[in-house]
């Protein structure tokens, strides 16, 4: 029997969430979209399937909707929120507008002890629905529960259907988690077997496979994503992948030579350093606008790599890496809400018109499973863990025009806020920590001297994907050390400040 599950996805906002948790329990899923043949969902022979949850009314026309087949295939079903919504409605059952809408946290009252619910002790469960479910299918149930939904949890125990009204994916589904864990093991049966030690090799031969003796090239840029597909390819076919590296002089403090000590010395691989700085600089002298800015940086990017990879004249593939996310957004059934962040990513993209084939081998990982595999790799912690950095770098930490004495400030005042948040083990807490350059000028005193220079701006966010955000909660103490570090160390900032917005509605970045 297979080991994996299939999500067929309805439109939820959280559906990625429901694949990453089951990919937490260590059994491989996938998402496919609602309206997926029975042929293919019979390719990827899946031992169960998940129905998300999904925006629509299944009374709507052109609901989402699935063939009855599905219910044929003799496999364990969960339904969530829309999926159970769509099983009732399809095998005999009723649903309808709900009196009052349940949005947010709800209290699960188990009806009847159940396999579902073995061991889930906090009951907090997320709702967010405007249908109900009012009458059951024949054969199934009602195990669970809340205030508002007499049908909150499901069960058809002879045919292994199962479904709730709530979503037990998102973080606020307090013991979601154990509920999901007892679907795949104790209901569907399954033994969790997935990991990044297998994943590798089978990673490694498939490429093998499609490579064969042909050559690829590789855009990178010291981040985890490029790193780690760089490493992988490298370690199945080596000498074949050669990596480029633009240094746009926009990275982080000493981030060029850290990249080029990785690609250089320690992965097996041919290795281009193209040092831009200049005409980066020189393109953006200037341009104060962020969209312009994006633009230009994008464009030399573009037409540098498009020049150095030209020169490898044999080679077939262009490698790059995609994750899990970016996959889902480009297929998602709402159209990708995410259309800005994936924009984002391209900056550090390649040309439209190269007529290299893509090798993209983490595009069904999701970005810690991307960490995990490069810590397989055995590539080095401090990448494999680094904070997220945008492809135009610093020049976007920076409003107002682009000089190379501002880039340095920036450099040494950014390092001198990181290595503290390092120092103090924050690091791993925060999703994205950075400094920003303002182009405002104050006036301070230093000694018996009248200073009259610019402000600092410290920016440290939680998140979970990068769409939204909350700021990181400093201790006073710690803002404190750091901006008399700042000030003391490095010329050309006289004042520091912290940044407390959220996301909504401000943005992670400045600009
Ligand atoms: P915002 O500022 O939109 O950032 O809240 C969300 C995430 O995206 C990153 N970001 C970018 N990444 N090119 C990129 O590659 C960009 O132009 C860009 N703008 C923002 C940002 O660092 C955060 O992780």
């Amino acid at each position: 029997m297979s080991n994996k599950i299939l999500i067929l996805d309805f439109g939820s906002q959280v559906t990625k969430l429901i694949a990453r948790r089951v990919r937490e329990i260590g059994i491989y899923s996938e998402i496919f979209n609602f309206d997926v043949s029975l042929e293919k969902i019979k390719e990827f022979k899946p031992a169960a399937i998940i129905f998300s949850g999904g925006p629509a009314s299944v009374n709507a026309d052109n609901a989402p909707d699935i063939s009855d087949e599905i219910f044929d295939l003799g496999l364990p079903i969960l339904g969530i929120c829309y999926g159970e919504q769509l099983i009732c409605r399809k095998l005999g059952g009723s649903v309808g507008f709900a009196d009052n809408h349940e949005y947010g946290k709800a209290e699960l009252e188990i009806i009847e002890e159940h396999a579902l619910f073995n061991g889930v002790n906090n009951k907090q469960v997320w709702m967010s629905h405007g249908d109900v479910v009012n009458n059951l299918p024949e054969g199934f149930k009602a195990i669970g529960k809340t205030a508002d939904a007499p049908y909150a949890a499901i069960a058809n125990d002879e045919k292994k259907i199962y479904a709730m009204q709530f979503h037990p994916e998102v973080v606020h589904s307090i013991e979601g988690d154990v509920i999901l864990k007892n679907f795949i093991t104790k209901l569907a049966g399954l033994t969790p077997d997935w990991n990044m030690h297998d994943y590798k090799d089978v990673a490694i031969s498939q490429i093998k496979e499609t490579v064969g003796d042909k050559k690829v090239v590789c855009g990178v840029s010291g981040g985890v994503d490029s790193t780690v597909t760089s490493a992988l390819i490298a370690e199945a076919i080596g000498q074949q992948l050669t990596c480029i590296f633009v240094d746009t002089g926009l990275l982080r403090k000493n981030e060029a030579e850290q990249v080029c000590d990785i690609f250089e010395n320690r992965l097996n691989v041919n290795f281009i350093f193209v040092d831009a700085k200049d005409k980066f600089l020189g393109n953006l002298k200037g341009v104060s606008d962020p969209e312009q800015k994006r633009k230009i940086i994008g464009k030399t990017f573009i037409e540098i790599f498009d020049e150095e990879s030209s020169k490898i004249t044999d080679a077939d593939f262009l490698a790059q890496g995609t994750l899990y996310p970016d996959v889902i957004e480009s297929s998602h059934p709402s159209g990708g809400a995410s259309q800005t962040i994936k924009s984002h990513h391209n900056v550090g993209g390649l040309p439209d018109d190269m007529k290299l084939k893509l090798l993209e081998p983490l595009r069904e990982l999701f970005k810690d499973e991307v960490r995990a595999l490069g810590r397989e790799l055995k590539v080095p912690e401090d990448l494999v863990g680094r904070h997220p950095f945008p492809g135009p770098g610093l020049a976007i930490r920076m409003p107002g025009n682009i000089t190379e004495e501002k880039i340095q400030v920036l450099q040494d005042a950014d390092d001198i806020y990181i290595s503290e948040i390092r120092a103090a083990g924050l690091y791993d807490e925060i999703w994205q920590a950075f400094a920003v350059l303002l182009p405002v000028k104050t006036v301070g005193v230093m000694g018996d001297q009248r200073t009259y220079e610019n402000v600092l701006a410290l920016r440290a966010v939680t998140a979970s994907d990068g769409m939204t955000a909350d700021y990181y909660p400093f201790e006073h103490d710690f803002l404190g050390k750091v901006a008399s570090r700042i000030i003391n160390e490095v010329r050309g900032i006289n004042r520091v400040t912290y940044d407390i917005t959220s996301k909504p509605p401000g943005t992670i970045e400045w600009e």
